[in-house]
């Protein structure tokens, strides 16, 4: 690891990617924010501002290709060496296959799987030699979960995704984490009415990253998988 590093977070603003945000910011020297919404991210700017830190917000839409492109254009002119790249943003939409709405896959293929494709190999030059890569995944990844099988497909993608991007990183010094967590408060939970235990603090999902990124460069923490004491939601 390197002190004070510099990290690029996508879905930043909220749920698991606040919480990481919050959990690298006090130890970054630049840090590069990503949602769709400018008003959220000057929020998240104005909550982690600090002397000697300086943040940079990018207002993209991840499952646009041509933002995807744009953002990797700003970044490398801005930070030509990235230290830890965390590929947090995703999206669960409901539905069978036979009566989701059309266009679900298919938007969950290119936020879930594409934009990462896309801004992993597009940061490759800056990552080179000391870079960690976090992709955001989910027990879905390993789990089809029979009422949600378009989001369970479009994650078991990513996790394949992201063994590739190991495979071909590794040779470059580059580590790849695959992060597996079960249910986790964010926004997509916020209308259920469980126990606050019956779900994962996004916090302690920040706190395991933080722990693989400060391992010694020589040992990388390949999979992380975390679930609720109780288990998955069906
Ligand atoms: N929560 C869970 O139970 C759970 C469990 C396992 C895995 N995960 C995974 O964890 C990741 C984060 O989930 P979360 O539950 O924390 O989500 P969340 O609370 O809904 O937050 C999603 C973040 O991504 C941003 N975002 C959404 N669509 C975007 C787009 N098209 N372009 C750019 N940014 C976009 C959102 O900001 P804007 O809306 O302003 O763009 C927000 O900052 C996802 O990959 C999800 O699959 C979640």
């Amino acid at each position: 690891m390197t002190p004070n590093p510099t990290v690029l977070i996508t879905g930043a603003t909220k749920g698991i990617g606040r919480a990481i945000a919050e959990r690298f910011a006090p130890e970054c020297k630049v840090l590069h924010l990503v949602s769709r919404h400018a008003s959220d991210l000057l929020e998240l700017n104005d909550v982690l501002s600090r002397s000697g830190l300086e943040i940079h917000v990018h207002e993209v839409d991840l499952s646009e290709a041509i933002q995807v492109q744009q953002l990797v254009t700003d970044v490398l002119q801005i930070s030509p060496n990235i230290d830890v790249l965390i590929n947090n943003a995703g999206v669960y939409l409901p539905g069978s296959l036979l009566d989701e709405s059309s266009g679900n896959l298919d938007y969950m293929i290119r936020l879930n799987v594409l934009s990462h494709y896309e801004l992993t190999k597009g940061l490759v030059p800056a990552l080179k030699g000391k870079g960690h890569v976090f992709h955001m995944a989910s027990v879905a990844s390993r789990k089809m979960f029979v009422n949600k099988p378009s989001y369970s497909i479009s994650k078991h993608a990513q996790l394949a995704l992201t063994d590739a991007f190991r495979h071909e990183l590794r040779p470059l010094g580059i580590r790849v984490t695959t992060v597996m967590p079960g249910p986790t408060w964010s926004a997509s939970w916020e209308n259920v009415d469980f126990p606050e235990e019956r779900l994962l603090d996004p916090r302690h999902i920040a706190d395991l990253m933080w722990h693989a990124w400060n391992l010694p460069q020589e040992a990388d923490l390949e999979e992380l998988v975390i679930r609720p004491r109780e288990g998955d939601i069906d």
